[in-house]
């Protein structure tokens, strides 16, 4: 059962009235008839999306208090797949993310964790690569307000650096993050992506990040 209790968001100015739906954490003004639209929409096709009903073969690479995660390599039953392209699709639209091909189908890897509500709540999609090219810091200044377009052109090297992993999507469902899921994921796939050996940071890469993604990803490389 859902409740219908909503958390008030005060982002300071008009935006007062605000509510974030408990169950499938969309941000969205309850007295607006059209977002309540695209909420109801938004919400079903979610919780429909990310729910696990359990697999007869499912390969379980690593179990914790709260959850398991899963791997799904290509050659997996229908299901599997199905599952992975249903997630990847909710991700890429939150991301904003137009459709990718990726570069080689075959050897992609798809992390799951799974909830003990049987649930997706994170998602990591690795796949091989040969090289990489390492983000530079930012410049001081760079989130000033006149420089707003920038967001994701992160300065990049153009020295290209070895690598064996691309990590071509990384996300946690909203109401999740903060409790080290990603690091998790990202831990299991070091340990799983190559057989017998554990991938160094310098050996993975993550790409296009968003603001959040680099953040995780500077701590994570950090520590
Ligand atoms: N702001 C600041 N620090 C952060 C953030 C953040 N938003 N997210 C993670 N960190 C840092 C923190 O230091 C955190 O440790 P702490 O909570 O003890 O302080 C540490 O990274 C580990 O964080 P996790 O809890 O493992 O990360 P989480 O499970 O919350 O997932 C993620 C992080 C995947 C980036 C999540 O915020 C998300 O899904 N965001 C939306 C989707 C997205 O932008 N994904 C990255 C796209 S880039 C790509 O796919 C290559
Ligand atoms: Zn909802």
């Amino acid at each position: 059962k859902e409740t219908k209790d909503q958390l008030i968001i005060d982002a300071g100015q008009k935006h007062f009235g605000a509510t974030m739906c408990k169950s499938c954490g969309m941000i969205y003004t309850a007295s607006n008839p059209e977002d309540e639209l695209q909420h109801v929409q938004h919400h079903h096709r979610f919780l429909e999306g990310i729910k696990y009903a359990g697999w007869k073969k499912e390969r379980v690479v690593a179990e914790f208090w709260d959850g398991k995660i899963v791997l799904v390599l290509p050659h997996d039953p229908g299901y599997a797949i199905k599952k992975v392209e249903d997630v990847q699709e909710l991700v890429d639209h939150e991301l904003g993310f137009q459709q990718v091909v990726p570069r080689c189908p075959n050897k992609t890897k798809t992390f799951l964790f799974i909830s003990d509500e049987k649930r997706v709540v994170g998602c990591l999609i690795a796949e091989p690569i040969k090289q990489a090219f390492r983000v530079l810091s930012e410049p001081a200044g760079l989130e000033s307000p006149s420089s707003k377009e920038c967001h994701r052109a992160w300065q990049c090297s153009d020295v290209p650096e070895p690598a064996v992993c691309g990590i071509s999507r990384i996300w946690v469902f909203r109401l999740k993050r903060r409790k080290r899921i990603a690091r998790r994921l990202v831990d299991t796939l070091r340990n799983r992506f190559m057989f017998g050996c554990f991938l160094s940071t310098n050996e993975i890469a993550f790409s296009d990040p968003t603001p959040d993604g680099k953040l995780f990803a500077t701590k994570y490389c950090n520590t």
